[in-house]
């Protein structure tokens, strides 16, 4: 699996830029073409005794050779690479994002740099001296062992060019490949692998070969130096013998082949060596075998004009095959003595010497070979054994780490024995996290249990609030949590003062009340923390009713726990516990505890609740009746009682005004205003007897009466309603009439005085078993949300509406938005009037 792309962000690393090293590496070239300028050149001029023709080659060449492998070789390649390195550079840490297969490469690339470099500087120095050699060989004419010292030279310039610019680069380039390994520090790096002692090994050999070289051509030079000095003044010296020896014969001797032989045998020229007596000119008038001309020995230009007129003395010409030529005049005639010894000839010394030097410089070679191998595995085996048994340690995590037995008075030492304390101390750590995290594992595993058990006690206690169900869950599920082999649970029942109840449990026994029949302080039970705790069982057992601790107690310890909720107790469990119980955990008994008590405080609530809630339900039922009788016999008094009494007074007034004469007709006139009053008095009684409690209800049913009293409403108020009732009309049971006329009622007056509407809509609707009756108006609304929090701000008449609807079971829906109207809905069950005193209750919804 591909692993997602890191951001430097994400690794927070200082990102260096490239570009800041191209002058680096320009100035590492630099140095390499300086270095060869600098070894080779005092060299060369050194080392080969150089005629003009000579350094002016060699110089031709140094000159332009130099530059050119310089720039192709240190700079050409190196920076073209590190072009490449600076692109991929840019392409994996663009916009702070790392691609890790492109930091891969990157890496890479940048290991293999140093070494690929070297190696360039390695070929480029051995091509350059060698195409250097090749030109000296061929337009200087220097010979073969100088053309091997050149390459030699190039050799030892290219190793140790190449063991620096590694070791340059490396350092050089370190810091780049630092966020790089702090992007992926845990990967080993993706280079090519090169160990640390063959690094070491190839520091000793460049190093070794490089002295070798350096000493060998410098001992075999001057040696060969000396040999030649040697050979040139015994050979000069008898060139001179020769030239006296013809100055004082006259010559006349140098004709004759044998003499001539004799004295050839006596200078030891060796087989090819040669004597000559030559003129002025470089004619040969001597010698054997006789050459016509000096100039046929192939001698240079500078060398013969030295032979032909300068003091007598000895050159060494450096041309193909070196010759060491000795020159002396014969005294008192231009002729001169020229003898020449191939220097081949006379090497065998300085042969043997080179053998022996070779063989000396092999065994060395060998030897430091060797030695460097073992040299520099010794440094490194102590390191690979450190890295070994790291990499035993990181591959078996789980194994305990063993220590390092490496004991060396050195860096690799301190190394080890860093490593040693590392591995001591996170040894110690892991043996510290292990008994730490075991700790933990167990402590945990307690929480949890006691957190289960918890939320078991919890849930199974308010699963419920019948009274009785909770007080057996809270005893058995303390009895089991605590680990109780039996207990009593005493509390106060709701409402009764001081009474104390008791609830045994234990275990498989049947569980049930006790008998109390002897009063018991629960307050002096509590212990004074008002926390569990553990007493002892005798001694509480004095306290207690003997039928309490014959079901409570069970040893020689006893747990009290007190119930207590919003700082009031409701009740103590007195628990027995086992012989060799452990001690109850207290937390956990507490948290227990807090819950038994909330349970058992929610459940007395909810009893006492329903309670008074059964007593209203029947005062609410027993008001309503009331209100409804009264409110019935003041409407049949109205009627009946001031309605007939009227009647007769209108009546006895009609009779009045008819007896009068016509004299007192003023007095007329005025009893016949009185009579008329009595008559729009005897109407408005007669209709506020109606409204107060219709008696066509009784007698014609809820929708007629619904019909009258809308169109008196309407007469009144100058309100459209719209009214939809069920056809045929139906006959309601008459208590659900009698409240589906009263909301109608109060609806209507509410809209009176308080929605300013134009218009209303009255639904009644019958179905099978529920009736339901809306009363909508296009007036202002009001606040619903705000009725609904705070009731009492407004009147009585919607919380009247509210708790008749609620009495017999039925549903009130009041929905309005400020001018937007009021929507009252309410919906009872057909049975209601039978079952309006039961326990449940209707449902009231208000809605905004
Ligand atoms: N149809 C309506 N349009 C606008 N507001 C209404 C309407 N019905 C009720 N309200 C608002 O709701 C409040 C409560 O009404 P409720 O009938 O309970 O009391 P009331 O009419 O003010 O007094 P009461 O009925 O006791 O004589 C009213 O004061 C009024 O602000
Ligand atoms: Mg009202």
């Amino acid at each position: 699996m591909s692993t997602p792309p890191a951001t430097t962000a994400d690794v927070g690393v200082y990102v260096p830029r490239p570009e800041r090293y191209r002058w680096a590496i320009r100035a590492a070239a630099l140095v390499a073409m300086g270095t060869w300028w600098g070894l080779g050149l005092p060299y060369s001029l050194y080392a080969w005794n150089l005629d003009a023709k000579q350094l002016r080659w060699v110089l031709i060449c140094y000159g332009w050779e130099v530059p050119v492998c310089g720039l192709l070789g240190p700079l050409l390649f190196p920076l073209l690479w590190f072009r490449s390195i600076e692109r991929r550079w840019h392409r994996v840490f663009n916009e702070n994002r790392v691609d890790d297969a492109e930091a891969t490469a990157l890496e890479r690339t940048l290991l293999d740099y140093p070494v690929r470099v070297a190696l360039v500087l390695l070929v480029t120095s051995l091509v350059g001296y060698g195409v250097g050699a090749l030109q000296l060989r061929l337009l200087a004419q220097l010979p073969i062992g100088e053309i091997i010292k050149i390459f030699m030279l190039g050799l030892v310039t290219g190793l140790v060019g190449a063991l620096f610019a590694f070791l340059y680069l490396e350092a050089l380039l370190a810091p780049l490949l630092r966020p790089l390994g702090e992007v992926h520090p845990l990967t080993p790096t993706r280079g090519r692998r090169v160990p640390l002692y063959v690094k070491v090994f190839a520091c000793s050999v460049i190093l070794t070969i490089t002295t070798i070289l350096l000493l060998g051509t410098i001992f075999y030079t001057r040696g060969e130096r000396i040999l030649e000095e040697q050979v040139g003044d015994r050979v000069l010296a008898a060139t001179q013998q020769l030239a006296d020896e013809l100055a004082a014969d006259g010559g006349a001797r140098a004709a004759s082949a044998d003499w001539w032989r004799a004295r050839e045998a006596r200078m030891q020229l060796g087989a090819a060596g040669e004597a000559l007596v030559v003129d002025g000119d470089g004619a040969t008038l001597a010698g054997y075998p006789p050459r016509p001309h000096l100039f046929d020995e192939g001698f240079r230009p500078a060398v013969a004009e030295a032979i032909l007129h300068g003091p007598a003395s000895y050159l060494v010409d450096r041309v193909y095959d070196p010759r060491i030529v000795a020159f002396a005049p014969i005294r008192d005639s231009s002729q001169r003595v020229v003898t020449v010894v191939h220097r081949g000839e006379f090497g065998q010394e300085l042969e043997s010497m080179l053998w022996r030097g070779g063989v000396v410089c092999v065994v060395t070679l060998l030897l430091a070979l060797v030695q460097g191998l073992l040299f520099s595995l010794r440094l490194t085996r102590p390191i690979d054994l450190l890295t070994t048994m790291v990499g035993t340690i990181t591959h078996s995590p789980g194994e305990a780490p063993r220590t390092v037995p490496v004991r060396t008075n050195d860096e690799v030492g301190d190394l080890a024995t860093a490593f040693n304390q590392m591995t001591a101390r996170l040894e110690d750590a892991r043996g510290k996290l292990e008994r730490h995290s075991a700790d933990l594992e167990q402590r945990v595993g307690e929480a949890t249990r006691n957190i289960t058990s918890l939320h078991d006690v919890a849930r199974a206690t308010t699963s419920t609030l019948e009274l009785e169900d909770v007080l057996k869950l809270v005893a058995e599920k303390t009895l089991v949590t605590l680990a109780l082999p039996r207990l009593v649970l005493l509390w106060y029942p709701p409402d009764l003062g001081d009474v104390v109840d008791a609830y045994a449990t234990a275990g498989a026994d049947p569980s049930g009340r006790l008998e109390l029949t002897e009063p018991i302080d629960l307050a002096g039970l509590c212990p004074p923390s008002a926390r569990p705790t553990v007493v002892d069982a005798q001694t509480l057992a004095t306290t207690l009713p003997p039928v309490v601790a014959g079901a409570a107690l069970a040893g020689e310890r006893a747990l009290v726990l007190p119930l207590i909720f919003k700082d009031q107790l409701l009740g103590v469990v007195v628990g027995g516990m086992a012989p060799d119980a452990p001690s109850p955990d207290v937390e956990l008994a507490a948290a227990l505890a807090s819950q038994a008590a909330t349970a058992l405080a929610n459940a007395a609530l909810f009893e006492t609740a329903r309670r008074h809630e059964a007593e209203l339900r029947k005062l609410t039922g027993m008001r309503m009746q009331l209100q409804e009788e009264s409110v019935r016999s003041l409407s049949r008094e109205l009627h009946d009682g001031v309605g007939q009494v009227l009647t007769a007074i209108k009546m006895d007034l009609a009779m009045i005004e008819r007896a009068m004469d016509d004299g007192a007709m003023p007095l007329r006139e005025r009893v016949r205003e009185v009579r008329e009053q009595v008559i729009g008095l005897v109407q408005e009684i007669r209709t506020m007897s109606q409204l107060l409690r219709p008696s066509m209800l009784d007698d014609f049913g809820l929708v007629p009466t619904l019909q009258w009293l809308t169109e008196r409403f309407s007469d009144r108020t100058h309100i459209a309603v719209e009214l939809r009732t069920p056809e045929p009309a139906p006959r309601l049971p008459g208590a659900i009439e009698v409240l589906l006329y009263r909301v109608t009622q109060e609806a209507l007056t509410n809209i009176m005085k308080h929605a300013q509407a134009r218009h209303i809509e009255i639904e009644l609707r019958v179905d099978a078993d529920e009736v339901t009756l809306a009363i909508e108006d296009d007036g202002v609304g009001f606040d619903v949300e705000r009725f609904r929090r705070t009731p009492a701000v407004g009147g009585v008449g919607l919380l009247g509406m509210r708790e008749r609807v609620a009495y017999y079971n039925g549903r009130l829906d009041i929905r309005s938005r400020p001018a937007g109207g009021v929507r009252i809905a309410l919906s009872l069950p057909l049975d209601a009037a039978s079952s309006g005193s039961d326990g449940s209750r209707g449902r009231v919804t208000l809605a905004g």
